[in-house]
C-alpha cells in the first residue's frame, strides 16, 4: 500500500465526471488499498477517487456508527449510486480536498447506496446520520460536485475558532 496526494482546492479533476468501472482487478484493488491507507492518514471519514487524481466511479467510507467496543470499519464502494433517501440532517461538513474549511450542509438522514464490491459484486447498504453523510458526499465527488458548492453557507473563522475551543 501506499499513500496518495490529495489533490486539493482548484484542481480540475475535483470536477470531472468519473466513469464506471468495468474491470476489476489489481488496479482498482491498489487503489481501494491506497485510498484507505491515505483516508487514515489524513484522518478522513471518506475518500473518492479523483480526489487522488482517478476519474472512475470509486470511494471508501468509515463506517462509524458502530456499537461500544467494536472496531469502526471501512466500506468499499465501486459504481455506488443512491437508491433511496429520506429524513433530513443539516450539519456542519468538511472535505480532505478543502482542509480547514466547513460548511453547514443538507443532506439526508438515511441512505440506501447500491455499488459494487471490489469483485464487482453488487451489494446494497445502508448508513445513517455521518454515513449518510459521507455516502452522499463521496457520491457528489464522483461526479463532479463538492460540498461547497452545495454549503447553504461556510463558517466563518471566528466559528471555527469556537468549534475547536469545544474539543
Ligand atoms: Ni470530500
Amino acid at each position: 500500500m501506499a499513500l496518495r496526494k490529495i489533490l486539493t482546492e482548484g484542481n480540475p479533476s475535483l470536477k470531472k465526471t468519473c466513469r464506471p468501472y468495468t474491470e476489476f482487478g489489481p488496479r482498482l484493488w491498489q487503489l481501494l488499498d491506497d485510498m484507505k491507507e491515505t483516508m487514515t492518514d489524513a484522518n478522513g471519514v471518506g475518500l473518492a477517487a479523483p480526489q487522488v487524481g482517478i476519474l472512475r466511479r470509486a470511494c471508501v467510507v468509515l463506517e462509524t456508527n458502530v456499537a461500544e467496543g467494536e472496531e469502526e470499519y471501512f466500506i468499499e464502494l465501486v459504481n455506488p449510486e443512491i437508491i433511496a433517501s429520506d429524513g433530513e440532517q443539516e450539519g456542519g461538513e468538511g472535505c480532505l480536498s478543502f482542509p480547514g474549511q466547513y460548511g453547514i450542509v443538507k443532506r439526508p438522514e438515511h441512505v440506501v447506496v447500491r455499488a459494487m464490491d471490489r469483485n464487482g459484486q453488487s451489494f446494497e447498504v445502508e448508513g445513517h446520520g455521518l454515513t449518510a453523510r459521507c455516502f452522499c458526499h463521496e457520491i457528489d465527488h464522483l461526479n463532479g460536485v463538492v460540498f461547497v458548492d452545495k454549503a447553504e453557507r461556510m463558517l466563518s473563522e471566528e466559528e471555527l475558532a469556537a468549534q475547536e475551543g469545544e474539543e
